[in-house]
């Protein structure tokens, strides 16, 4: 029987290679201001740029253009929303990696709510979000940590003290998604695999969360093939056109599965450790990815309780391989072929980035288990750390 569940909005899709030469069309039903949020330069230098802007200049549309360079801190929000609080725009356009789209998705409701965006974060401000917010439009150059379709964007205070919390509320939902595998082709090898490490993460712990549904499920389940058949290909031959949309794909299914199934430890380990050190969030995700699965199934094994969790790590072993297996061998094969992709990708270790083993304590604190499906100890997560050090 299908059990109760409900099921977030999702943006109106916009699909397909080369397709980023429709943004002025799609943007025609909210007027002509428009204010552009984009990252660093390696946009507005690159190729597709100069079309772009002319294209809109053609077609009607006036507007502004936004650099946040890195992980959008709430200095960041506010000082362009202060910018442009009295001035009148349409529609704001995030293009660019998950950094610019949590950007463009923050600045887009902090233009109505006129606060500090301190103030609605999760966990440091004091209020709730009223959920208005000017049209946003997401247009993603990097397959990863899928912004494009979720309810949340991501804010940054680094250092001691600091924090990575989340401002979230589901009509921040993109009101579009445009998609164009084409635009990930300039995205360099290492952006790659730690972005693609970021979908697979929240795919897999979308697909064994303790709040997931037969529709997240069914949704991670296509993420995941796509990510196991063309992750290495879209990592090792960047103008590999069909893997880039394999993992474009993946990524847009993986923000649907994490807005609506939540996530597990290994995000949960994520925002701890993103707090405190400048480690981009998918080489976080991918190299904890084998170790924090190895100690889940082995907790589910032990307590022998969650034969659903077991089932479904066989159903991902199986995946990766055409063996008639057991569940058992099945479920061994995907830690083993996680372990595999951590080394075939080349992922850093935490200290690669300066994490040391002081930092644990701090680390420890701030991070919980989530959505997991084994309620995994603290000493467990230390080993976890150090496995990755
Ligand atoms: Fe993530």
């Amino acid at each position: 029987m299908v059990p109760d569940f409900s099921f977030k909005p999702t943006p109106q899709l916009f699909f397909g290679v080369g397709r980023h030469k429709e943004l002025p069309l799609v943007l025609k039903r909210f007027g002509s201001r428009l204010l552009i949020v984009v990252g660093g330069q390696s946009f507005t230098s690159g190729k597709y740029w100069g079309d772009l802007e002319r294209n809109l200049t053609e077609s009607g549309y006036s507007f502004n253009l936004v650099h946040i360079e890195g992980e959008p801190s709430p200095a960041d929000i506010d000082t362009v929303t202060e910018h442009y609080s009295d001035k009148p725009i349409d529609a704001v356009i995030g293009i660019g990696g998950g950094s610019a789209l949590d950007a463009g998705k923050a600045i887009s409701a902090m233009l109505v709510e006129q606060e500090p965006v301190t103030t609605f974060l999760e966990g440091v401000g004091s209020r709730q979000p009223s959920g208005e917010k000017i049209p946003f439009i997401a247009v993603p150059t990097t397959s990863g940590t899928g912004s494009e379709a979720t309810s949340n964007a991501v804010i940054s205070s680094v250092g001691h003290h600091g924090f990575k919390k989340s401002l979230r509320h589901d009509n921040y939902i993109p009101d579009i998604a445009l998609i164009d595998p084409e635009l990930t082709t300039a995205c360099p090898r290492n952006l790659t695999v730690a972005c693609g490490m970021d979908t697979f993460t929240q795919l897999v712990e979308g697909y064994l969360s303790t709040n997931g549904s037969p529709l997240t499920d069914a949704l991670a389940l296509e993420g995941i093939q796509r990510v196991i058949h063309s992750l290495q290909n879209a990592c090792d031959d960047g103008d590999n056109i069909s893997a880039r949309a394999d993992i474009s794909y993946a990524s847009y299914l993986s923000g649907i599965v994490l807005a609506n199934a939540g996530l597990g430890l290994i995000h949960g380990f994520a925002s701890a450790i993103g707090g405190i050190s400048e480690i981009p969030h998918g080489v976080v995700c991918g190299t904890l990815m084998a170790a924090a699965n190895r100690f889940t199934l082995q907790h589910l094994r032990e307590n022998d309780g969650d034969r659903i969790s077991l089932a479904k790590y066989a159903k991902l072993g199986r995946l990766t391989t055409e063996l008639d297996i057991s569940d058992h061998q099945a479920q061994d094969i995907f830690i083993e072929y996680l372990t595999n992709l951590s080394t075939t990708l080349g992922i850093p270790c935490l200290g690669d980035y300066g994490v040391t083993e002081n930092s644990f304590d701090e680390i420890l604190n701030q991070t919980g288990n989530k959505y997991n499906p084994a309620a995994l100890t603290k000493e467990d997560h230390r080993l976890i750390l150090q496995e990755r050090i």
